[in-house]
Parts: C-alpha cells; sequence; structure tokens
C-alpha cells in the first residue's frame, strides 16, 4: 500500500491507499482551534504542532488500516508549496520511514494532489477535464490533459485566492476562523440578491477577489453592530453569491475555450454548498477529499516517479509554486 504525508499548512494528515487507488485510512488532524485566535494560521505554532501529531496521525492511519509499516510500499510526501517548516516535519517523516525500510519515496506537490484526489476509488475521474482548483492559498484554472503530467494553467488569481476571500470576509462579518464552512452555513438563512457585491473583472481567465473584500469591508463599516447582527446572514449570501459567480463564470468560459464540458472541482472551496449546486455537471471531489488530507497525496503518489531508496534523503522542501 501507498502511505501518504501531508503537512503543508494546518492540517496533519496521514493516509493509506491501494496501489490501485482505493482508499484504506484518511485521518486528518486539523489544528484550526489552535489558531483561530490570531485569526489564521502562524507558521511556528503550526510546524510545532505538526512536530507533536506526525507519528501519532500516522500510527492512527496504519491502525484504522490494519496495517503495519510491512506493508507500506511506496510513501508519498507533499514537498511543496506550503509553509516551509510545517512541510520539512512531514518530509522528515516520511523520508525517515521510507529509508528504514528501505521503500521508495516519491515528493508530491500539494496542487497536485489536490487534483489527484479526483483519481481516487470509487468514483475515480478519468482526465481529460478542465480543473478550477480552489482552496485558502490558491485559485487556479488547469486543463489537465493526464492523471501523471503536469497540468498547462488557464488562469490564477491576481491577488486573495478564493478560500482566502471567503475567510477574510468571515473574519469581516465576525464568524472566526477558517471562515469558509461558516459562511456556506449563514448564508442558507440569507437573501444572495440583498447586496450587489460585484467581483471584479480582469482579461482572460485570471481572477481577482481583493475588490469584493474590500466592498464587504465598507458595508460592514457603514452598519451599526445591531444592523450587521440583523443583516449578518444577508451579507454572507450575497458575499458568498459574487464569489461563487465570478468562479463559475470563469470557469465555464475557460472550458469552452479548450473545447471541453468536462469541468472538475477540487480544494477546500470545492466543499461549498452554493459552488457545488450552481455546477451541476461537474466532477466534484468527495466532500472529505476537498480540504487539505493525505489520502489525495498518497494518489497523486501512485503518478509521480518515485525516488528510490536512498537516493530522496537530500531532497528539500519548498514554499512557494516551483
Ligand atoms: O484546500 P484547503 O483545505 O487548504 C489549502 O490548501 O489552502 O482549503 C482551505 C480553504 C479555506 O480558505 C476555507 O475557508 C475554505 O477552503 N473552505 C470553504 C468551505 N470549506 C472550506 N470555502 C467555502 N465554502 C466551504 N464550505
Ligand atoms: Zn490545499
Amino acid at each position: 500500500m501507498i502511505l501518504g504525508v501531508e503537512t503543508s499548512c494546518d492540517e496533519t494528515a496521514a493516509a493509506l491507499i491501494t496501489p490501485e487507488g482505493e482508499v484504506l485510512a484518511n485521518v486528518v488532524s486539523s489544528q484550526a482551534d489552535l489558531h483561530a485566535r490570531y485569526g489564521g494560521v502562524v507558521p511556528e505554532v503550526a510546524s510545532r504542532r505538526h512536530l507533536e501529531l506526525v507519528l501519532p496521525v500516522i500510527r492512527d492511519a496504519l491502525d484504522s488500516a490494519s496495517a503495519t509499516l510491512d506493508d507500506v510500499e511506496l510513501v508519498g510526501v507533499t514537498t511543496g508549496p506550503g509553509l516551509i517548516g510545517a512541510l520539512l516535519v512531514g518530509l522528515a517523516a516520511a523520508k525517515a520511514i521510507a529509508w528504514s525500510r528501505r521503500i521508495p519515496l516519491a515528493a508530491v506537490d500539494h496542487l497536485r494532489g489536490h487534483v489527484a484526489s479526483l483519481f481516487l476509488e470509487p468514483d475515480a475521474v478519468e482526465p481529460p477535464f478542465l480543473c478550477l482548483l480552489a482552496s485558502g492559498g490558491h485559485t487556479l484554472l488547469l486543463d489537465v490533459r493526464d492523471r501523471g503530467g503536469r497540468p498547462r494553467v488557464l488562469g490564477s488569481t491576481l491577488d486573495d485566492a478564493a478560500g482566502e476571500a471567503f475567510d477574510k470576509g468571515a473574519r469581516l462579518l465576525g464568524l472566526g476562523y477558517p471562515g469558509g464552512a461558516a459562511i456556506d452555513r449563514i448564508a442558507r438563512e440569507g437573501d444572495p440578491s440583498a447586496y450587489d457585491f460585484p467581483v471584479a473583472r480582469v482579461p482572460g481567465f485570471d481572477f481577482s477577489f481583493s475588490g469584493v473584500k474590500t466592498a464587504l469591508l465598507y458595508t460592514v463599516r457603514g452598519l451599526a453592530p445591531d444592523e450587521l447582527e440583523r443583516r449578518r446572514a444577508d451579507l454572507a449570501a450575497s458575499y458568498q453569491r459574487a464569489i461563487v459567480r465570478a468562479l463559475v463564470e470563469r470557469t465555464q468560459a475557460a472550458a469552452a475555450e479548450i473545447g471541453t464540458e468536462r469541468i472538475a472541482v477540487v480544494g477546500g472551496v470545492a466543499a461549498n454548498t452554493e459552488l457545488r449546486a450552481t455546477l451541476p455537471g461537474a466532477a466534484l471531489a468527495p466532500l472529505p477529499l476537498c480540504t487539505d488530507n493525505a489520502a489525495m497525496i498518497a494518489s497523486a503518489a501512485r503518478f509521480a516517479d518515485p525516488i528510490s531508496y536512498p537516493g530522496y534523503l537530500g531532497l528539500d522542501a519548498y514554499a512557494s509554486l516551483a
């Protein structure tokens, strides 16, 4: 089986999958509560917590798959992009396990990992497709032609990522961190046409979410506290509608451009109820595989070039897009 390890941000995660892509265990320990009081992820705090959690989480994954390290034939680990200290914790753990068992290791790009969440059984999605990757750190439109190759980037965000826009909006609305799921929840009770929050139209297939965030900021500033309380659901619903509209519009335009009707959505924002409902024909990553997890990293490892023992000992992590 393949062991996946993911520690690029604030989730410590380990998973076991079969060589055919069936998930045997998928353990995710979120640090969100730890970072909530700071309103965002504190890198050094994240690294230290990963260090405490990485081995128990791997142990937990092995136990829930009724497996031992003897069953692991390949280790797949996220080497970037992400928080460098956080990445190094997972990488060191993965190297130590692979080295001690003399098995190969596959370095996995976190974004390719999100795409590979679609290649897991039982509902694997076969390329080619146009993929919207929307997470807390990235918003990308990718032309995915095969499972192993590097997809062509058709568009990305010029400023905030879609998830970041949700998180910043949630903060303005007093909904805590991370806020995407909280906005999603409260928006169900609100009127999405109550406020008009336009999203900037930039040329091509790129996105820009800084304007919509500023529009929300000024609206919130203009409301008295009790008014904000009363209008919170309407604000959340309208704000969510603006972001989802921008995502859907650009995704459909990019799909038309490359001449495909096959659209897939991955990443934390793919969990959003309105986005899922607005793209009914799209292949959507299953909910537990949208936000960061290690099953998607193990899945990407299936299609990566493994580095054989002990060639990976000098492998490094990288913070930004390679
Ligand atoms: O993919 P992910 O777990 O981490 C990154 O690689 O960044 O994405 C996390 C992001 C956060 O910004 C979070 O607010 C957002 O995904 N998110 C959502 C929902 N669930 C998580 N955004 C909108 N609606 C949701 N239901
Ligand atoms: Zn992610």
